[in-house]
């Protein structure tokens, strides 16, 4: 007769064999499964086997009637489950058979419909409209079907009710398919809402493009869940949702702003060329092509060549893609990222302060007056406003002086640029000096601290581009400091840098000689200061920046169309 183990302590009814090495647990398991065994059982692995005494036979002959009564019954209640989803499935299939003899017609003695965009459906309540888009929501409620329509220009609720709600197509529908209603537009019952106050009661519909249900559905393959790298690959159907959507038309009313503003100040716009063969921003973060033979790069900034536009057209700005080679995976950089830049003549550093700061104001003051824009502003950032004039202007070497005085300090560098360590292994951390480059860190903490725009001006020259204006004489320490300014915004930090442009020739030849620039590929620049030179200013602000200002987002990824990162060309 075989032989059966049960260890009351260390044994499993679960995972347990009923063997020395895996024992049951209960000598009412062992029983219920080898009713003709000979059972061995101890209290512990530190007691010997014993064959169990009549009495707790006896106990356990009744624990196993139990849980052979809890089988059947668990038994009988999965038959009775499938045959009740049987029973399920054939109604459903007789009711979709029976479905697909409804065939809807429009009725051509109802008024005929006008074709409509959600957006402008306001002025059409009452009448018969006819609207395409995609199924947003969708939500069965007694063979009632509620659909929220989306085209991209609002939202929609239309109902399928009767015959509409019986198709077919309306018992298969499914989110994301593209689908064509017809109906008359009601204002919403007392007491219930929906996007613009009206909803669509549907007399005829059709589906113009099924989307996948099961495995492949929207909502399997998307959802607040998913992890940011499927996020990222599948940010073509990220941006059909609510929030993505948003921003990019917050995105789209912003530029339009920025345009409004700056041609209200007489700039115009031009479009300069992405591939170019010279650096504006230091030649470490250039992407490097081949083009025809020579190499060539994808440019950082526009602003050398609208240098060149003042004398033609006056005042100009761009609305132009810039490239950046930086291997930085902090919410605030891309690799490519669209640069609004501004070019002026015949000004002073303080008349570019003034002007950036009119343009951002300007600008925030547009979007807000618009009822539609200020709606998507308080969707994405409820309670913002405007911000307050005029902007703190902090220098420089203030600004370093503030961060020891609150202890902002930054990481120590030996002479090769590496981070020194403290015995127990953390950063050792010194107080600033004037010179160093305030890091994205402590810029961040004073930029929030401070909690409003400021204009921080006058950087030593050794931190900044070769093209920047220097002021007059040596400063603090012997060092030489430039008319620059960086924009800081709470929650991003920088959104704007900009400075007065070298307007002497010898100036800008001591200049390239000092950055290692070889002159010639810069002739045309160069010839700005030849044919009537002129002082002048301009700036660059990272559109994604100021939306991630705006619109509060934690990264500038979520304010791009297709963000590019080091390592993320995709879609
Ligand atoms: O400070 P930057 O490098 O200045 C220039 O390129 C000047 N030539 C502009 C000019 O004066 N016409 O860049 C200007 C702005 C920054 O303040 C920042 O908002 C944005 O461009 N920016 C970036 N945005 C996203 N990702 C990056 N990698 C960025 N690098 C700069």
């Amino acid at each position: 007769m075989a032989s059966i183990y049960i260890d009351e302590t260390a044994g499993s009814d679960e995972t347990g064999k009923g063997t020395q090495e895996q024992p049951y647990q209960t000598l009412a398991f062992a029983l219920y499964s080898h009713s003709d065994a000979l059972l061995l059982i101890r209290k512990d692995p530190n007691s010997e086997y014993e064959e169990p005494t009549q009495s707790a036979l006896k106990k356990a002959k009744k624990g196993a009637d139990g849980i052979e009564k809890k089988r059947k019954k668990a038994e009988e209640l999965a038959e009775r489950d499938a045959q009740q989803k049987k029973e399920e499935r054939e109604r459903r299939e007789k009711v979709l058979e029976e479905s697909k003899k409804i065939v809807l017609e429009e009725d051509s003695s109802l008024p005929a419909a006008t074709k409509s965009k959600i957006v402008n459906l306001a002025e059409l309540r009452g009448k018969r409209v006819r609207v395409s888009g995609w199924v947003h929501r969708l939500r069965d409620q007694k063979g009632i079907i509620f659909i929220v329509l989306r085209d991209g220009t609002g939202y929609l609720q239309c109902v399928l009710s009767g015959l509409t709600a019986q198709t077919y197509s309306a018992l298969t529908l499914t989110i994301e398919s593209t689908v064509e209603l017809v109906g008359t537009l009601q204002p919403v019952p007392e007491g219930k809402t929906a996007p613009g106050g009206h909803e669509l009661s549907v007399d005829f519909w059709q589906v113009l493009g099924a989307a996948p249900g099961g495995d492949d559905a929207f909502t399997n393959r998307l959802n607040e869940k998913s992890d940011p790298s499927i996020l990222a690959d599948l940010r073509h159907l990220v941006l059909r949702g609510e929030t993505a959507s948003a921003v990019l038309k917050l995105r789209a009313a912003l530029l339009n702003a920025f345009r409004d503003a700056l041609v209200s100040h007489d700039l115009i716009e031009v479009t300069p060329p992405c591939l170019v063969q010279t650096q504006v921003e230091g030649g470490a973060t250039l992407f490097k092509l081949d083009y025809y033979g020579q190499p060539t790069f994808l440019t950082q900034s526009s602003q050398l060549y609208l240098e060149t536009c003042l004398p033609a057209l006056g005042d100009v700005f761009c609305v132009q893609e810039s490239f950046r080679a930086e291997n930085s995976h902090t919410r605030r950089h891309l690799s490519e990222y669209t640069h609004l830049e501004a070019e002026l003549a015949f000004i002073k550093f303080e008349d570019l302060m003034d002007h950036i700061e009119s343009i951002i104001c300007e600008t925030v003051d547009r979007l807000l007056a618009n009822p539609r824009t200020a709606a998507l502003i308080q969707q994405l950032n409820p309670g913002f406003t405007a911000p307050v004039r005029p902007f703190m202007r902090l220098s420089y070497v203030d600004a370093i002086k503030w961060l020891n005085e609150h202890s902002i300090q930054h990481e120590a560098e030996d002479a090769e640029g590496n981070v020194i360590k403290n015995d127990d292994g953390t950063s050792k951390m010194v107080d600033h000096v004037v010179g160093d480059d305030i890091a994205e860190a402590a810029e961040r903490r004073m930029t929030d601290i401070l909690g409003c725009p400021i204009f921080l001006h006058g950087f030593p020259a050794e931190l900044k581009a070769f093209y920047m204006k220097k002021v007059p004489g040596a400063g603090a320490d012997g060092h030489v400091f430039t008319e620059s300014c960086d924009l800081l915004m709470p929650g991003v930090g920088e959104i704007v840098g900009g400075s007065m442009r070298i307007s002497d020739m010898d100036e800008l030849f001591a200049a390239y000689k000092r950055e290692g620039i070889d002159p010639s590929p810069y002739y045309w620049f160069t010839d700005q200061r030849k044919y009537g030179t002129c002082e002048h200013g301009g700036y660059g602000l990272g559109v994604e920046r100021f939306l991630a200002w705006l619109a509060n987002r934690y990264t500038v990824r979520e304010c791009s169309l297709y963000p590019r990162w080091p390592g993320r060309a995709t879609p």
